[in-house]
């Protein structure tokens, strides 16, 4: 039985996870910090690495505890190395260096895109390479060929907003909680999804990118009206990102003889995209795969599990395995007119 320790603290949630290569979770710990960063409607980095320094030893201990095994049983560290808000990467990147080094572990330094782009393999033992893929988070909005481990061809990104960044922004305008996702797909059930007309960026056009900011600009311009409820809004809003993310993906399987449409990040987890996208490769007769929603937003197990798959190939890193705020996952892929520094 091969055990992987995945770490992750790239962002806002501190998580741990023991997983084994043939897709066992022997324990896992998630701690989210959205009320330390609720007053400020978004991520504080210095706020959101302070408190995973002080949460992620605990959290290593407890897991540990709780699937009775000790750092000995453990065959390899899998620790996020970004990309990410670099005071959060270092804390994982560290606390696994430093368990490598004293247990005498190989270390694996894992992109948390990968982990994101590999997690629907290890929710679904019968997904194989090559599959198209919709990365959809807080960070980044792109569609991939995922050839292999370590093997990705980006078709397309967003040149503004990702498109969870897109629902925390138009979720801040309607007055609602950080993280704005969960959020607007709860008071979107009360809504009607045609009450507000809103635009659909880049819908129709010849590439497959994504654009989200004149969608938030719109948002804002319908709730300074004061015409529309919000629930209404929230509704509209959510239906103009399915039908961006439907249409942009669509070209995208027009292009790519991938069996298998996948679609992972935390956007993933919401129940109206997840539906439509599995209407659309139904259509085109892909295969369609989507992990549970807890292994869409950011966890541990899908760090492991991406250590695990590289660690089946003989592929671990050496101690000094860099932190990197940014790490795009395909690193010959054109930079896109308007794109800042979303990989
Ligand atoms: O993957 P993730 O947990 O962290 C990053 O790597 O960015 O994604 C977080 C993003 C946030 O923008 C959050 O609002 C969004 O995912 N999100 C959702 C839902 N749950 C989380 N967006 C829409 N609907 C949801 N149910
Ligand atoms: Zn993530």
């Amino acid at each position: 039985m091969t055990v992987i320790l995945g770490l992750e603290s790239s962002c806002d949630d501190s998580a741990v996870a023991l997983v084994t290569a043939d897709r066992r979770i022997l324990a896992q710990a998630v701690v989210g910090q959205n009320s330390a960063h609720q007053p400020y409607g978004g991520v504080v980095p210095e706020i959101a690495a302070r408190a995973h320094v002080e949460i992620l030893p605990s959290l290593i201990r407890k897991v540990l505890d709780d699937a009775k095994l000790s750092i000995q049983d453990v065959d390899a560290v899998a620790a996020t190395a970004g990309p990410g808000l670099i005071g959060g990467v270092m804390v994982a990147l560290l606390a696994g260096k430093g368990l490598a080094l004293s247990a005498g572990k190989p270390l694996i330094a894992v992109n948390h895109l990968e982990g994101h782009a590999l997690s629907p393999r290890l929710a679904d033992p019968d997904l194989q390479f090559p599959y198209l893929l919709l990365l959809v988070s807080g960070g980044h909005c792109q569609l991939l060929e995922v050839t292999g481990v370590g093997d990705y061809r980006r078709l397309a990104t967003t040149i503004d907003d990702a498109a969870g960044e897109a629902f925390d922004k138009a979720a801040k305008l309607l007055g609602l909680p950080y993280p704005g996702g969960p959020a607007i797909e709860q008071l979107a059930k009360d809504g009607s999804a045609d009450a507000v007309p809103l635009p659909r960026p880049l819908v129709g056009s010849g590439e497959p990118h994504f654009s989200f900011a004149g969608l938030k600009s719109a948002v804002q311009r319908a709730v300074v009206s004061g015409d529309f409820a919000p629930a209404d809004l929230a509704a509209s809003f959510q239906q103009a990102v399915v039908d961006c993310l439907v249409d942009r993906t669509r070209l995208a399987l027009e292009r790519s003889d991938a069996p298998a449409l996948v679609v992972a990040g935390g956007v993933a987890a919401n129940q109206a995209i997840r539906s439509a996208l599995e209407e659309l490769a139904a259509r085109y007769h892909r295969r369609f795969s989507v992990p549970p929603g807890w292994l869409c937003t950011d966890n541990a197990a899908m760090i492991a599990w991406a250590g695990a798959e590289r660690f089946t190939r003989g592929d671990c890193d050496g101690l000094e395995a860099p932190a990197r705020a940014r790490w795009p996952l395909d690193e010959t892929a054109d930079k896109v007119r308007g794109a800042g520094v979303k990989a």
